[in-house]
């Protein structure tokens, strides 16, 4: 099973769907980039952003110069980045500290973005073929995806010799063992059931409370996530309220969730890259 075929195409384009009417997209998006990548230097280079999903990131790199491509599983996620971009729809944000003297920060040009949305992530190689990036990140992905070893190479097939490959992930001690319980006994059930409990209980953006996980589960007969959600508190020694607690949509609907270990991931990029900065979770190399 890919992505795509799989919930999770439907659950990132209803994510970047509802954050469509956020205002906040863009805020922090050159900490952010800058956080990944331990630089803002991308002016003029080739930049790869792998599960873009709507791009703050993209957006950053564009405004300070560099030529991107966007590539992502869901369809929302890249083209709201292309719309944001063509109309210029990012909150006007400095560059804090003294390196900003470093950068120029312009208006972002969509003539310098290409956007691959639908695609997933195992099909990657196949879709640029012999095209190499000077920088290759992937934020907050590489946990949702089948094959992490595999996606991990082929980011290194992707980076030109000396370029950066950066990524974000879950990593050993991210998610508690409550949630990825949730995500083992909710995972595959309809995601509009997912989507409408965590509604009700205010979880996702701008939504108000109007019930709690106790009142759901006293009506839980003819939904399958409810149900699933009573059989995990039977079975396991948690209590409604903690499991109304860790409920979050990604975590019942995103598929393969899991933790990654540090050292595992670093393994994956031992043989062709120089690792520059590792803190949980995060990972930059060079490719040799
Ligand atoms: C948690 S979001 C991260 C978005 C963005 N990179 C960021 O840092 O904010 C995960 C993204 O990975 C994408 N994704 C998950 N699995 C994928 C796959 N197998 N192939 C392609 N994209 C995938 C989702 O569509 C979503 O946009």
């Amino acid at each position: 099973m890919t992505s795509t075929e799989s919930s999770s195409q439907n659950l990132y384009d209803l994510i970047w769907g509802v954050n469509r009417v956020s205002a906040d997209w863009s805020l922090g998006r050159f900490e952010k980039l800058h956080d990944l990548l331990g630089t803002l230097d991308v002016n003029g280079k080739r930049v790869l952003d792998v599960c873009c999903g709507m791009g703050s990131k993209a957006y950053a790199a564009l405004e300070l110069g560099a030529r991107v491509w966007a590539y992502d599983g869901s369809v929302e996620g890249p083209n709201l980045l292309k719309h944001n971009v063509e109309n210029q729809a990012a909150t006007p944000e400095k560059i804090k500290g003294l390196k900003r003297f470093r950068y120029k920060v312009t208006p972002p040009d969509v003539k310098r973005l290409t956007i691959i949305p639908g695609q997933d992530v195992s099909a990657i190689v196949d879709h640029f073929g012999d095209e190499k990036f000077d920088i290759v990140y992937m934020g907050w992905a590489l946990m949702h995806v089948a094959d992490p070893e595999k996606a991990a190479k082929d980011l290194q097939t992707l980076a030109k010799q000396g370029g950066l490959i950066a990524l974000t992930y879950y990593h050993q001690n991210y998610r508690s063992q409550l949630t990825l319980d949730i995500h083992e006994y909710t995972y595959g059930l309809p995601l509009e059931e997912a989507a409408d409990i965590t509604a009700k209980l205010g979880k996702r953006w701008g939504f108000q409370k109007v019930a709690s996980l106790r009142e759901l589960l006293d009506h839980a007969e003819d939904n399958q996530t409810l149900t699933a959600l009573k059989k995990l508190l039977a079975e396991k020694n948690y209590t409604v309220e903690e499991v109304e607690e860790a409920l979050h949509i990604e975590d019942m609907a995103t598929p393969y969730l899991r933790n990654l270990h540090d050292d595992v991931v670093a393994g994956y990029f031992a043989e062709q890259c120089k690792e520059l900065y590792r803190r949980p979770g995060l990972l930059r190399v060079k490719k040799l």
